[in-house]
Order: structure tokens, then C-alpha cells, then sequence
């Protein structure tokens, strides 16, 4: 199956990171799908991608976080792109330092999971079965290495929500270790910004979305964890094609 053939769905498409990654399949030849709440968001998108592969690209409004939603958003999608080969999840947001848990309500936490954790479930149980069976589909989780330790004062929900999200990923890499599927998960220990809002340290999302678009588009590994821990890591793996 070329490039061409396939339909890549890639939920938080629209997000930091999630843009890097559509337009980076964009320009390798992919047909690409996008979800979002927020219109103006995919509106957003739609110009920030090569201006050559736009028709590439399909986007939905709809929210992945409830199971009536996703399931309303699945058909609407189908309807449009006929079928999905390869999914990126990249739900959840940039940061969060609301402040140490004595000064948090139950309410913030519940926004932090329903956004890490929640979504991630529910649309992965609603998208799953279309790439489920077939050796030639792809399912990659993006995620963060916020949950092994806390990144400074103020951000202990942010841990909270990123470690659901590993365990998350562990446990379907266990539950189903015998997958025709390719399942994998690409954990970042470092910040991802545009080239106009980028820090020390920081990882390009476009250099990003270059490397898990070459992951999507190899089909090689399954059931692996690929860490990128600073800006250094990302040049190997898009040097190598070690991811
Ligand atoms: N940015 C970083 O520095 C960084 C570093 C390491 C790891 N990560 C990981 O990368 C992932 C994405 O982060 P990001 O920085 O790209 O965040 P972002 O810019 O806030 O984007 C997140 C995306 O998730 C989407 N989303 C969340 N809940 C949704 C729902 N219920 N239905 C539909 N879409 C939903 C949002 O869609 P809407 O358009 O609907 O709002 C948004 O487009 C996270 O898991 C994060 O842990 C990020």
C-alpha cells in the first residue's frame, strides 16, 4: 500500500504537537484526518500545511472525550475519508502548573484526566477496531515524560494525568501483546514548540512530526517504547531512522 492509499487519523491533530506531525505526512504523500472541538483551530491548520498536499487533508469537528461523540465523529469521518489505516493520538495539552494539589479541586483534576486519560481511552475504544486486524495499519500514542517526576513546582496534576496516560500505554502493549496492528508509543522527556515559541531544550515540532511520520510510514517495530529525551535524540532518530 503506497502512501497515497493510506488514511492517517491524528486525534490533538490540530495541537503543538499534533500539527507538526499532519504536516509532516501531509508532505510525505499521506491522506490525513483531523478531529477537533474548535473550527477555528482546524481552520488554523488547514493554513499551516504545505499549500500543495491541502487536499490531503480532512478535517471534523467533534469531541473524541465522550463515547457518544467519538462514535459520532467516527461515522461522520468515515463518511468522508471511506477508511483509516493509521492513527496518531496526540490528545492532551501543552502544560499545566495550576498550582501544589492542597490548592486544587477535585473539578481540576477531573479536566486533567478527562483531557490526558480519558480521551485517549475513549477514542482509542471507538478508532481501535478500524486498524485493529491488519498488519499494514499503525496505531502511536504520543506522550510525555511528565509522568515519571514532577517538572517544578506547581505541576503535580500535569504528573497525575501524563503517568495515566503510560500506564495507559503499557497496559494495551500487555493486554494484547499479539497485535497484526503495529502499536506503538513515542514518549517525549523534553518541551515541543513551534520555531516561533521555542525554549532551550525544546524539541521543533516539525522536526518531530518528520520522525513519528517516518514511524507511521515504516511499519516496522510494534509493542515499543521510543523515547526521545532532548533535541540531540530527535536529530539521531531522524538521521538514523531510528525511530
Ligand atoms: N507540548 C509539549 O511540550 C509536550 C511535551 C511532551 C509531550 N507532549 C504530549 O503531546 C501530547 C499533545 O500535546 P500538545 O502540546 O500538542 O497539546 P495541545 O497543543 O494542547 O494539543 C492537544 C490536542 O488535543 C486535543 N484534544 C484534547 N481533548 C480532546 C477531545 N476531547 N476531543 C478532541 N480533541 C481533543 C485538542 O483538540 P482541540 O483542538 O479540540 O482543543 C488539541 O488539539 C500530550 O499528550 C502531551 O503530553 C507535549
Amino acid at each position: 500500500m503506497s502512501n497515497s492509499d493510506r488514511v492517517v487519523l491524528v486525534l490533538g491533530g490540530a495541537g503543538t504537537v499534533g500539527s507538526g506531525v499532519v504536516k509532516a505526512l501531509l508532505d510525505k504523500g499521506f491522506k490525513v484526518a483531523v478531529i477537533s472541538r474548535d473550527d477555528s483551530r482546524l481552520e488554523r491548520l488547514r493554513s499551516f500545511v504545505s499549500p500543495n498536499t491541502k487536499s490531503s487533508l480532512t478535517t471534523v469537528v467533534g469531541n473524541v472525550g465522550s463515547e457518544d461523540g467519538a462514535e459520532q465523529v467516527k461515522q461522520a469521518l468515515l463518511k468522508e475519508v471511506g477508511k483509516v489505516t493509521d492513527i496518531v493520538s496526540s490528545l492532551g495539552f501543552s502544560w499545566w502548573q495550576g498550582g501544589p494539589p492542597h490548592t486544587q479541586s477535585l473539578k481540576d483534576l477531573h479536566w486533567v484526566m478527562e483531557t490526558l486519560l480519558y480521551s485517549t481511552f475513549v477514542s482509542w475504544k471507538a478508532f481501535f477496531p478500524l486498524v485493529r486486524d491488519s498488519s499494514d495499519c499503525t496505531y502511536t500514542f504520543i506522550t510525555g515524560g511528565a509522568g515519571e517526576k514532577l517538572l517544578m513546582p506547581g505541576t503535580g496534576f500535569l504528573t497525575v494525568g501524563a503517568a495515566s496516560s503510560l500506564a495507559f500505554c503499557q497496559v494495551l502493549r500487555e493486554e494484547y501483546p499479539e497485535l497484526p496492528c503495529k502499536l506503538n508509543q513515542v514518549k517525549i522527556n523534553a518541551g515541543v514548540g513551534t520555531p516561533e515559541r521555542m525554549a532551550p531544550g525544546y524539541l521543533n515540532h516539525l522536526d518531530l512530526g518528520e520522525a513519528v511520520a517516518a514511524l507511521v510510514e515504516r511499519r516496522k517495530a510494534s509493542h515499543t517504547v521510543f523515547t526521545i529525551n532532548c533535541p540531540a535524540d530527535l536529530k539521531t532518530a531522524l538521521l538514523e531512522g531510528s525511530l
